[in-house]
């Protein structure tokens, strides 16, 4: 599962791939990318010795750890779930919040992380590096040098970059296989370009192959937590300090400011909890879902979308009511699955079957009359593991700019 993937692949945007690897990290010899997955799994590079990025991105689960918030040194949990390194290369920017623009850039925060692996700074991971006489000779073979931080980031981004996966049902049926999609993940397809309004954001084209905007939106995810609007106070005053890039990524994995999100690296306030629309192939494997890992099944993921996401002052214009029946909501998770991969289809089938079986008895954020407009939207009364009723609607009525003046 760790094993490079070959690109010929149903789906595989060849050109855009090439297009986007940085202009000092082109050239990828099979040493480079040893190297880096020899980092991508050692330990060596966690201050305890006991984590690697492998501990939050397994290769068996899809290079994710399938958990709501990932666990770094000392069994420290962050407030953000693990996105998967998988098809990384095509984001326009990582991380949740976008916060940092290429894989070479990204692979530096969580070595530094407190919480993470826990290294206090650059100069020990080199000297770590450097004390192993088979990294001495790798960085010389690859680089022409002994170990330094920066080559270590471009090696770890090359080995990330071999990570891609298309060639799903999905791909195979926009590539004219009319029997790779069931009758019922056509209508799924057709719910999510249609009545679902999933398209808007999940467009997905020959440069958004990752059916991603690559933009952020305030789907109301944040606004589970009760204290949202003033957190947002706080953070507004808070973040207009600055601090720099390992100031940004402490605030966005330690805090409870972790919830604003986007404007954590803007200071925009209508970026205030807004997030990056996700990819949304090999779900599956990547499973609770959003920033928070919140959502245990798509079927939750798409009852919250039903219900018209969680009221907040800053929610994005085109979140919802959307009225979708319980057969068009079964057709569209159908569609979702249509996203599978080859390599992790035997993984999906058993989620599937394990979310499907689930969405019969479980449904916390199902709000039928929320979705069907037959009643106001997020009702006080629904009960569920977050209490989804949003910030006080009180707090609402006071004009969204204004919050930071009080
Ligand atoms: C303790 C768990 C943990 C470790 C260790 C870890 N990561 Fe992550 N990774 C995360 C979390 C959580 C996020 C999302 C954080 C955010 O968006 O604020 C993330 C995000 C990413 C992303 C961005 C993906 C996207 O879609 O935006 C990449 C790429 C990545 N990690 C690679 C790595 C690499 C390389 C290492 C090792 C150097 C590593 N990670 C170590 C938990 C971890
Ligand atoms: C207004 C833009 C927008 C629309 C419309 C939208 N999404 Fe999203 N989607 C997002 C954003 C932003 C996130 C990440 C939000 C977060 O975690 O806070 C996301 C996350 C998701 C996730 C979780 C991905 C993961 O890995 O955790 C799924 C599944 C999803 N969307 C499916 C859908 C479906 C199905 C529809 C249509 C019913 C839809 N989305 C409509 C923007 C949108």
């Amino acid at each position: 599962m760790a094993d490079p993937e070959p690109a010929k692949q149903a789906g595989f945007p060849h050109d855009l791939y090439r297009w986007v690897l940085p202009a000092d990290n082109l050239e990828r010899p099979p040493a480079k990318i040893g190297l880096g997955r020899a980092l991508f799994f050692d330990r060596r590079l966690s201050l305890d010795m006991k984590e690697s990025c492998s501990t939050c991105h397994d290769p068996e689960k899809g290079f994710t750890d399938q958990l709501p918030t990932s666990m770094g040194i000392h069994n420290q949990f962050g407030k953000r779930n693990a996105p998967s390194i998988v098809n990384a290369t095509f984001n326009i920017l990582q991380f949740w919040d976008g916060r940092e623009p290429a894989l070479e850039d990204q692979a530096k925060r969580p070595i530094l992380n407190p919480i993470e692996l826990g290294m206090p700074d650059e100069k020990t991971v080199v000297e770590r590096l450097n004390s192993a006489p088979e990294y001495q000779k790798a960085f010389m073979d690859v680089f022409g040098h002994r170990p330094n931080f920066d080559d270590m980031a471009k090696a770890l981004a090359s080995y990330e970059r071999t990570q891609v996966a298309f060639d799903s049902p999905f791909d195979k049926f926009i590539e004219g296989d009319d029997k790779a999609l069931t009758d019922e993940q056509k209508h799924g397809w057709s719910i999510f370009n249609g009545k679902g309004r999933c398209m808007s954001c999940h467009g997905v084209n020959g440069v958004q192959p990752m059916f991603s905007d690559n933009r952020f939106h305030n789907i109301g995810v944040s606004a589970h937590n009760k204290d949202f609007v003033e957190l947002a106070r706080k953070g507004l005053s808070l973040v207009a300090q600055g601090g720099g890039r390992e100031e940004l990524d402490r605030l966005a994995i330690q805090t409870d400011l972790s919830e604003l999100g986007r404007f954590l690296v803007t200071q925009q306030p209508h970026d205030i909890g807004a997030f990056r629309t996700m990819g949304l192939r090999n779900l599956l494997v990547t499973e609770p879902y959003f920033h928070d890992g919140s959502q245990a099944t798509l079927w939750d993921t798409i009852d919250h979308y039903n219900k018209g996401g969680v009221q907040n002052p800053y929610l994005d214009g085109g979140i919802v009511p959307l009225g979708l029946s319980e057969q068009e909501i079964d057709d569209l998770v159908a569609f979702l699955k249509s996203l599978t991969s080859p390599r992790y289809a035997e993984a999906a089938e058993h989620e599937f079957a394990a979310q499907l079986a689930r969405s019969k008895t479980d449904r916390p954020q199902r709000d039928v009359d929320g979705a069907m407009g037959t009643k106001g939207r997020n009702d006080q009364n629904l009960s569920g593991p977050f209490g989804d009723i949003g910030p006080d609607m009180d707090q609402m009525k006071e004009d969204p700019a204004q919050l930071g003046n009080q």
